[in-house]
């Protein structure tokens, strides 16, 4: 038989707001398990071989296509993405690389132990249900860490134009694995507008070239630059405490800050969709190797 695990009034608040934090949703000694691992992942990077290092010979169009390709292919793998901020401007890396990732995606909840323990499992499942999924698949997952003083602002946006499905499904499930603050980059969104705010681009692969695009949706006509429309006095913060899960609406519209102070943030998150719903060929992040999606 199954227990629910949100309450009425988490699944009315979610619905009313698109974001919903419940805190205490893990303990803080699997906090520790999960930073631990997090972090021994960092010291396992290997830079040989990384594409990020090709960079510092200049921009040619093969080292962007490698750079691509280990993005667009990392869906069923565990690879490394910098902080922006990590190198000078002849392309070298300019921080010591523990202090340099800016994420780790996007096969985590499938190859690594304790990940694929934390994402898929009953509780979750439950969730999913809760929320209406039919056919919960989680689809990617990523450890971003915001380290102190380099971690990258994330702008404005919705998940769905890069998880995006037909009818829309995307939930992100979002663990803070340290306390977010407003000084180290917590989340920031717009209560309700996941009802007021329609999806408008999508986040797909180029079809006339390596690399990614973003769309208008409807049109399927490539985007030059996107419109941020939204006023900042909307936004509502969202401190949290190690420990909390934040169930992210894939139509809500949120952002993080930049982590400017002397403190991390790590948090895991991986998103689901409805495996009942159409996933276009065209998105970014395709199954890999013939393998599917992972179903909860
Ligand atoms: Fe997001």
């Amino acid at each position: 038989m199954n227990t629910n695990v949100l309450t009425k009034e988490q699944l009315q608040q979610f619905d009313r707001d698109g974001c919903l934090a419940i805190p205490n949703f893990f303990t803080s000694v699997k906090a520790q398990e999960l930073r631990t691992a997090a972090e021994n992942l960092l010291e396992n990077l290997s830079l040989d071989g990384h594409p990020m290092t090709k960079f510092t010979t200049g921009t040619t169009e093969e080292n962007k296509h490698v750079g691509d390709d280990y993005f667009l292919q990392s869906g069923n793998k565990i690879r490394y993405f910098f902080e922006e901020g990590a190198f000078n401007e002849k392309g070298d890396l300019i921080r010591q690389k523990e202090r340099a990732i800016n994420k780790i995606g996007h096969g985590l909840h499938m190859l690594h132990p304790l990940f694929k323990e934390f994402s898929t499992n009953k509780t979750i499942s439950t969730i999913a249900k809760q929320l209406g999924f039919r056919s919960p698949q989680i689809l990617q997952s990523m450890l971003i860490f915001k380290q102190p003083y380099i971690g990258g602002q994330v702008p404005s946006h919705q998940d769905s134009s890069f998880l995006y499905t037909e009818p829309l499904s995307a939930v992100g499930f979002w663990f803070a694995l340290e306390d977010a603050t407003v000084e180290n980059g917590c989340l920031w969104f717009i209560p309700g507008s996941h009802k007021t705010t329609p999806i408008d681009k999508r986040f797909v692969r180029n079809p006339n070239g390596s690399g990614t695009i973003f769309i208008d949706s409807a049109s399927q006509k490539e985007l030059q630059q996107s419109v941020q429309n939204e006023d900042e006095k909307e936004f509502v913060k969202l401190e949290v405490k190690a420990g909390t899960l934040v169930l992210i609406h894939g139509s809500v519209v949120h952002k993080s800050g930049p982590n400017l102070s002397e403190k991390s943030r790590y948090i895991y998150t991986f998103h689901c969709i409805d495996g009942e719903a159409k996933y276009p060929k065209n998105n970014w992040l395709q199954p890999e190797d013939g393998e599917c999606f992972t179903s909860i």
